[in-house]
Parts: structure tokens; C-alpha cells; sequence
């Protein structure tokens, strides 16, 4: 049979998924949650500004991926998973990602919210079926976004909650502790609500690696507001930036976080694009404008922030 190529492989594999996902629909009802896999994700630790040791960590686990033999000739287990906590938008999920292409592994992406609202009593099939196909198909690293979603409470009354969250963490763990030395497979989560995580979870044996991913200082700010500045230049093919004044920029971002930064950069994009529609001549992107779109940020940042943890759902 001829070697599936890569978008073969991704068809084929996000096809076994949606089969599992169909064939436990019929048995339980209706199903829409997903796990998203890459086969080649394309996030590298360089892209990740900040986080010196939270990178350091990560990069040792990828030898669980890469030559898990080696912790045999030392008498241990390959370690099986890693927690990741730390406020939103400060890299999480870069990380898992950039992981996984460090290592050649293929990325799982396990939407929990999902998962968890349409399978309540039933994540442990679930689990199992992923697992197992992702243990199959060579290196795997299971990324469980928001692994706070796993205590349900804001989904389910409490008591219904708290059985419904046992059952999946005790599903989870099961398929943790009986992964083989062998299996390539790393599991992350990743939570900015380390009060809501279960802490069966973090027992010894399971995600018993605890990588803290912190606010960035004001350096670690901008690495990453260059790595982004940089990012938009590539993409767009030419220079949009005139010469960042950081001294005037990092004291007006105190507490922002790398999603933060993102976000002030394509708004200050975004006014170009409307400056140019509009008919104006547009200049390069200046330290001026870049505290404007700060400024403009601060002012909606409350608003934003309630719609994302869903006071406005
Ligand atoms: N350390 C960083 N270096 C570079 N970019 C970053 C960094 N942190 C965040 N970003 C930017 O913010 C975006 C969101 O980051 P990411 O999704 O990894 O955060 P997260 O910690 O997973 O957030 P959440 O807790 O909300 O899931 C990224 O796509 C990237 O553009
Ligand atoms: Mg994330």
C-alpha cells in the first residue's frame, strides 16, 4: 500500500475520529463534540516570546515522545502528562502545540467544553476510542484545552455536576495509568482555573508535571510583541512598522498578556486597513499609533473579557 501523505493521514485520522463520534452519537444521543487533530502543526518554542523555563520543561517531556526507551535504561516510566496553568492568553496552547511539532508527534486537539456538555456519563468510551487511535498512529500529543471544564459546574446543577465530573476524571486517569512504558503518547491540559481542576488529576502517575505559564515581565512583553510584529511582516511581505519606541509602549502595558499584545497589534493594523478603504494615505505603523490602539484596547478590555468568560451567554 502506498504511503499515506500528510493530508491523507489528517483525513484519515480526523475520519476514524468523526466515526467515533457518529457511532457513540447513535448509542447515546446526539453528539457534536470534536477533536481536532494536526498532523504536522506548525507552532515552533521560537514563536513563543517569554516563558525561559516553561520551554525548558517542555522540551525535556518531548524525549517521553522521542525516545521513550531511554527512561526504560534507567529504570523508569516515560512521565505521561503535563498540566500547564496560568492566566488566559498568556501561551498555553502555543506551547501544547509547539510541543508536539518539536517531538514529530501528531496534535490532538480535545475540545472539552464540548466534549463534556454532550457526553456527561459517557466521556470514558470516548476517551478510550481517542486513545486508542492516537496511540496507533505513532507519536501523539492529546492536548485536553481547559481541563477546568472537567468539574462541569458551570454546566450541570451541582450534584449532577460533581458525578458526571468524577465519572470523566476517573475515565481520564483509567486511560492514564494503563498507557504501556511504550505508548508515545503525551497527554496536556491546560487551565487558567487551577481552584476548579480535580486533583485526582495531578496525582502521581498521571498529570503529575506541573508547568507554570506566567503574565510576561515587561521584557518577555516585547519578545513577543517583536515575534508578532515580525509575524505580520512576513505574512504581509514588506515592512509595517516603523521603529517601536519600547521605553514609551512597556509602561502603559503593565499586566497584559501575550494574546493582548496580539490583539493591540492587529487593531493597529486594522486602522490602517480602514485609513486605506477610506481613500487616506496610510504610513507605516508608528509608536504614536501603537499607543493609540493600546489606549483604544484598555477602554473595551472590560467588555471583552466579559464576553469571552461568557457573563454576556
Ligand atoms: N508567550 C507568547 N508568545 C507569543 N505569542 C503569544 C504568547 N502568549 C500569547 N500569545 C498570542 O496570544 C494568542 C493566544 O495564546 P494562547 O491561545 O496560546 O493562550 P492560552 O494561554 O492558551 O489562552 P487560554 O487560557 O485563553 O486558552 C496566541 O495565538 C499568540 O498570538
Ligand atoms: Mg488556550
Amino acid at each position: 500500500m502506498a504511503r499515506l501523505g500528510t493530508d491523507d493521514l489528517q483525513w484519515a485520522i480526523q475520519r476514524r475520529l468523526e466515526d467515533v463520534f457518529a457511532r457513540l452519537g447513535e448509542k447515546f444521543g446526539d453528539l457534536t463534540g470534536r477533536v481536532e487533530t494536526s498532523i504536522r502543526p506548525n507552532v515552533s518554542f521560537d514563536e513563543v516570546g517569554g516563558l525561559k523555563s516553561a520551554k525548558a520543561m517542555l522540551r525535556g517531556f518531548a524525549h517521553a515522545l522521542t525516545n521513550p526507551d531511554l527512561y526504560g535504561q534507567w529504570g523508569i516510566a516515560p512521565p505521561r502528562g503535563v498540566l500547564l496553568y496560568g492566566p488566559p492568553g498568556t501561551g498555553k496552547s502555543m506551547l501544547a502545540r509547539a510541543l508536539a511539532t518539536e517531538s514529530g508527534a501528531i496534535f490532538y486537539h480535545l475540545k472539552l467544553m464540548n466534549l463534556t456538555s454532550k457526553f456527561g456519563a459517557n466521556t470514558g468510551e470516548l476517551l478510550q476510542e481517542v486513545f486508542r487511535i492516537a496511540a496507533g498512529e505513532g507519536r501523539a500529543v492529546l492536548f485536553l484545552d481547559e481541563a477546568d471544564a472537567l468539574s462541569l459546574e458551570h454546566l450541570l446543577p451541582p450534584p449532577q455536576a460533581r458525578e458526571a465530573s468524577a465519572r470523566l476524571v476517573a475515565a481520564l486517569c483509567e486511560k492514564l495509568d494503563a498507557l504501556e512504558p511504550s505508548a508515545r503518547v503525551l497527554v496536556l491540559a491546560a487551565t487558567s482555573r487551577t481552584d476548579a481542576l480535580d486533583s485526582g488529576l495531578i496525582t502521581p502517575g498521571r498529570l503529575d508535571r506541573l508547568v507554570e505559564v506566567t503574565l510576561p515581565d515587561a521584557a518577555a512583553q516585547e519578545e513577543i510583541l517583536e515575534l508578532i510584529r515580525t509575524g505580520a511582516e512576513r505574512a504581509a511581505g514588506r515592512a509595517l512598522f516603523a521603529p517601536v519606541d519600547y521605553q514609551k509602549i512597556l509602561p502603559v502595558m503593565g499586566g497584559m498578556t501575550g494574546a493582548d499584545v496580539s490583539e493591540i497589534i492587529r487593531r493597529a493594523l486594522e486602522e490602517k486597513v480602514h485609513q486605506v478603504a477610506s481613500g487616506r494615505e496610510a504610513a507605516p505603523v508608528t509608536t504614536e499609533d501603537l499607543l493609540d490602539a493600546i489606549d483604544a484596547y484598555k477602554r473595551v478590555r472590560g467588555v471583552v473579557e466579559k464576553i469571552r468568560y461568557g457573563q454576556y451567554l
